[in-house]
């Protein structure tokens, strides 16, 4: 079978991207991504591309290039449906704030809600596509919902498994040359393994056919949150060291480079940090905790549980040791955080270490004055408010959005290398220093600058996993 028509539910960081490049790389296929949200889609379509929703990389050029020719962005979602031979499921999928698995499972309602929808609609035979990280056998829950709740025709549905491995800030780069494309489906029927065969041949219009990985539906999704695992593993296990180094004297990146030399350990995700973020990493580690559990697997969860609290940790440590080396206290001291996004190249925060720093702050009563790149204000502000630590009044007292590196840095007693952002490097650190509060802190967060040239300067340094001899 070929596919014809492709729509995506969910236009946000993953479906976005991903369904502009196969757009992109397959011009025979139309490609239709809709989502409730009206302004999103606006933004999607919007003239100007610098008001994409999502910044990424090279991503305007993609969307220049197919929107409007077989790539769209749109709100109606039964039409869309109606009109798809497949359906790639991209919602959200957040950690439960209420209930059963409360702080931990995965809130499954978008998913089913779209489930329902597609049954509703479909008139004609669809394969649907998980691009949702999802917990493990997710997948026969929606073939249950399809198949039982349909509209009376006789629709036939085949359900299959395609996580995404794409990172934030990378991923036009992650989709156009991925380490591997991974597909789960039904492998013990014919019509479970034609349709394994049709995404494929989407994916082999620019990735070679040894880079698609077949498997069952189940090892499919367990491998998503086995990925983050492993990689938000190795984040807490540097960093779990980097507090070792400060003690002792050593340097976290020299230890990294020793061992990343090591072919069988690697050289990737061994830079210590103020403490990974993100959409994925937490909310992954937490779902697989949750099914360890489920199977009275407690040891299994401990283990994996272990990566986060090392991660809680790393953030707090950081916040608190700003707070001692600033004589005990940051009552009503300005605080300049360089830095607000879970990481370069992109402007999502979800889950950014620099909100947990920043809460601890604003609990000494410090005045927090942001500057990022890409960071809107009112971001900022929701950021900290879903805290729920303080009222909004009281965040919006303490904390404040800067448009200028300069402004936020001006009269601050310590500046907080939040994210890895490169301009940071380039800043007139001397000025910088000139318009500070003495002496001059600096806490980078992410091993950015460099510290030799600074101290010499005159700041007062810290950075994450370097001891002092
Ligand atoms: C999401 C999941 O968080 C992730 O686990 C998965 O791998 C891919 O999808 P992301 O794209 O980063 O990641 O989420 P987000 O940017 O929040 O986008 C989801 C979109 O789905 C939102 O724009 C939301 O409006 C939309 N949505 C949600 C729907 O269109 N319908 C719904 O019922 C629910
Ligand atoms: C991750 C996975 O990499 C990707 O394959 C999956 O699809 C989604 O989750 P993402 O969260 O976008 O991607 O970014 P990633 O580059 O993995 O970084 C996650 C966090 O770890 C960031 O906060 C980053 O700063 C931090 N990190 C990463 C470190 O602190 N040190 C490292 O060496 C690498």
């Amino acid at each position: 079978m070929k596919v014809k028509n492709i729509c995506c539910i969910g236009a946000g960081y993953v479906g976005g991207p991903t369904m502009a490049v196969i757009a992109q790389k397959c011009p025979q296929i139309n490609v239709t991504v809709v989502d409730i949200n009206e302004k999103r889609i606006a933004a999607w379509n919007d003239k100007d591309l610098s008001k994409l929703p999502v910044y990424e990389p090279g991503l305007d050029k993609v969307v220049e290039e197919a929107r409007g020719r077989n790539l769209f962005f749109s709100t109606a979602v039964d039409e869309a449906i109606d009109k798809a031979d497949m359906i790639f499921i991209s919602v959200n999928t957040p950690t439960k704030t209420y209930g059963k698995g409360k702080g931990m499972a995965a809130d499954l309602k978008y998913i089913e809600l779209c489930a329902r929808q597609i049954a509703r609609v479909s008139k004609s035979d669809k394969i649907v596509v998980e691009k949702s990280t999802l917990p493990v056998r997710t997948a026969s829950a929606i073939k249950s919902i399809l198949d039982n709740t349909g509209n009376g025709s006789d629709v036939k549905f085949q359900i299959l498994s395609n996580p995404e491995f794409l990172a934030e800030g990378t991923a036009v780069e992650d989709l156009l040359a991925p380490d591997r494309v991974l597909v789960g489906g039904d492998t013990s029927t014919e019509e479970g393994k034609e349709a394994m065969e049709a995404l494929v041949s989407v994916y082999a219009n620019w990735v070679s056919r040894d880079h698609i990985l077949t498997t069952n539906v189940w090892s499919s999704e367990l491998s998503k949150l086995t990925a983050n695992a492993f990689l938000a593993q190795r984040v807490s296990s540097i960093n779990a060291l980097s507090e070792l180094c400060e003690k002792t004297g050593a340097d976290v990146n020299e230890v990294a480079r020793a061992i990343g030399m090591d072919s069988r350990i690697g050289p990737k995700f061994l830079k210590s940090s103020v403490g990974f973020g993100g959409s994925c990493f937490q909310k992954d580690i937490l779902n697989l905790v949750y099914i360890a559990k489920t199977y009275g697997l407690s040891e299994v969860a401990d283990y994996w549980e272990q990566v986060i609290t090392m991660n809680d940790h790393q953030k707090r440590r950081f916040a608190h040791n700003i707070i001692s080396t600033l004589f005990n206290t940051v009552s009503g001291k300005k605080i300049a955080f360089l830095g607000w996004a879970f990481k370069k190249d992109t402007n999502d925060t979800r889950e950014s270490a620099a909100i947990y720093v920043a809460d601890e702050l604003l609990n000494e009563q410090s005045n927090v004055a942001v500057y990022d790149p890409k960071v809107e204000e009112e971001q900022m502000y929701a950021d900290v408010d879903y805290l729920n630590t303080r009222t909004s009044e009281e965040n919006r007292a303490g904390l404040s959005a800067y448009q200028d590196p300069y402004e936020a840095c001006k009269d601050a007693h310590a500046i907080a290398v939040l994210t890895e952002w490169d301009e940071f490097k380039t800043y007139d650190w001397q000025k910088l220093y000139d318009q500070m509060q003495k002496p001059a802190f600096l806490f980078d967060g992410r091993g950015l600058l460099n510290i030799e040239e600074l101290e010499e300067i005159g700041f007062v340094c810290y950075k994450i996993g370097s001891g002092k001899e």
